[in-house]
């Protein structure tokens, strides 16, 4: 167990950031809720994917796929048939362990030092029923990735939208699988959330538009706020890549546990296409106006990065004991941030309440805001700080005088007076993009 994670869980439950799934049953492994600031956290990550890779770019557009697909398509991708984990199961206490997790050539159990059984092969696809009855229903899958929901609809796509090679579609929803081994809060979770991109180019520019995408993508974490020094671009070793690529880099943040991924950015070549038309029998190709009309099944790079594990990085990163003032404070980017201010009267009474609920209500549909009166003003600063919330505005005596208050930076906690009318203005500059 490390430390740091171990405070992010306590944290993230006082605080309402996560917490365990069905909890008052005594929850469920490897699955997770996510709270009033949780959500607020993830959907800010979300928004910041969205408008950053489809939203600011002509050469990209967005879709929504449902999650229940027909069968065939994960036989067509590959999943029915690769997509799996070499599991080894003790005989005596029957926990079950991703082999390649394990030292190699283990042959006790590490937590009763039973004996293993020999490896076998375990799909991580979530089976489930479609239709009425379970007999006679067809079997189908919760969806191990959001990627074939693009790619199955690619004709749809081109035909209906005018966009030209080299384009990208991007769709952010759940994914499901059946770890093995899960852990590290909700690093490894069951269900999970992605944010993927197909970008379709002409053969041959594969190499380029990977390397184009990586920086892209490291760059766009770095625009979160996240230490630099503690991201970086990994290539994948021939032995690491997945069945359908032929070169990938990982975009990986160093966890108190290490270097771990958090984005992969994979050369899929035509290897996806070309599998659903063998299996579908329809015409999926680009019909190329730039060069004589001709037909051709395009390629892709593909970034696909996990909410969660993005919403975990920026937890561990944010996280800050500030001894010297005795505080814990979550130094989360102002764009992600739940809150980007919280309002707060110094004193319940001398018509401050007043002053500071009008600017609320004034503030809060530009800026999530939050307005708090319960406790000490020292108090209320705290539980901003570990909410990660990056200013404070109190209104006090003076602002009665003067119609000034004071705005409080969480991380230097330097204060300074601005006046009532600026305060929009003044926190639109600091809150940023
Ligand atoms: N379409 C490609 C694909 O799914 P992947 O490397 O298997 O590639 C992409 O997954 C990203 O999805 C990972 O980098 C990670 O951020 C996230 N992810 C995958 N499995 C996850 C899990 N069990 N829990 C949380 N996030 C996961």
């Amino acid at each position: 167990s490390y430390p740091l994670m171990e405070k992010l869980v306590a944290l993230s439950r006082r605080r309402g950031f996560l917490f365990q799934s069905s909890e008052i049953y005594g929850g469920i492994n490897a699955v997770y809720d996510y709270g009033p600031l949780g959500v607020e956290l993830k959907r800010n990550v979300k928004n910041r994917w969205w408008r950053d890779i489809v939203t600011a770019r002509e050469d990209v557009v967005g879709m929504d796929a449902a999650i229940l697909m027909h069968p065939k398509v994960w036989e067509a991708s590959g999943h029915v048939e690769n997509f799996h984990d070499p599991m080894v199961e003790c005989r005596k206490c029957r926990r079950r362990f991703r082999q390649d997790h394990l030292p190699e050539g283990s042959t006790q159990c590490p937590e009763c030092q039973g004996e293993l059984g020999a490896p076998r092969q375990f799909n991580l696809m979530f089976k489930t029923f479609l239709g009425s009855t379970e007999e006679g229903a067809q079997e189908i899958y919760l969806r191990p990735e959001t990627a074939q929901g693009i790619f199955v609809n690619f004709d749809n796509v081109v035909s209906s939208n005018r966009v030209k090679l080299p384009f990208g579609i991007a769709q952010l929803g759940k994914a499901f699988r059946n770890e093995i081994t899960t852990g590290n809060f909700i690093f490894r979770t069951r269900e999970f959330e992605q944010m993927e991109m197909e970008y379709f180019i002409r053969p041959g520019e594969n190499t380029q538009w990977l390397e184009y995408w990586a920086q892209e993508r490291l760059n766009w974490f770095r625009s979160l706020g996240i230490t630099p020094e503690k991201l970086r671009l990994r290539a994948h070793d021939e032995d690491e890549l997945a069945h359908y690529s032929t070169a990938c880099y990982d975009v990986e943040y160093e966890f108190p546990y290490g270097f771990s991924e958090l984005e992969g950015i994979a050369d899929r070549g035509t290897y996806d296409l070309t599998q659903h038309i063998n299996l579908s029998g329809k015409k999926l190709h680009y019909v190329d106006q730039d060069n004589r009309g001709q037909k051709i099944i395009p390629a892709v790079v593909e970034t696909s990065a996990g909410v969660d594990r993005t919403v975990l990085t920026l937890l561990a990163d944010a996280y800050w004991e500030d001894e010297e003032n005795d505080r814990v404070v979550m130094r989360l980017h102002p764009s992600v941030a739940p809150f980007k201010v919280a309002i707060f009267p110094l004193f319940n009474k001398d018509g401050m309440p007043e002053v500071a609920r009008k600017l609320y209500e004034d503030l809060r549909f530009k800026f999530a805001a939050f307005y708090d009166t319960g406790g000490s003003i020292g108090k209320r600063y705290r539980r901003q700080d570990e909410a990660g919330t990056p200013f404070c505005i109190t209104i006090d005596h003076q602002t009665l005088e003067d119609r000034t208050v004071t705005l409080r930076d969480r991380d230097s906690l330097e204060q300074i007076r601005v006046s009532l009318d600026q305060v929009e203005q003044v926190l639109e500059e600091k809150v940023g993009t």
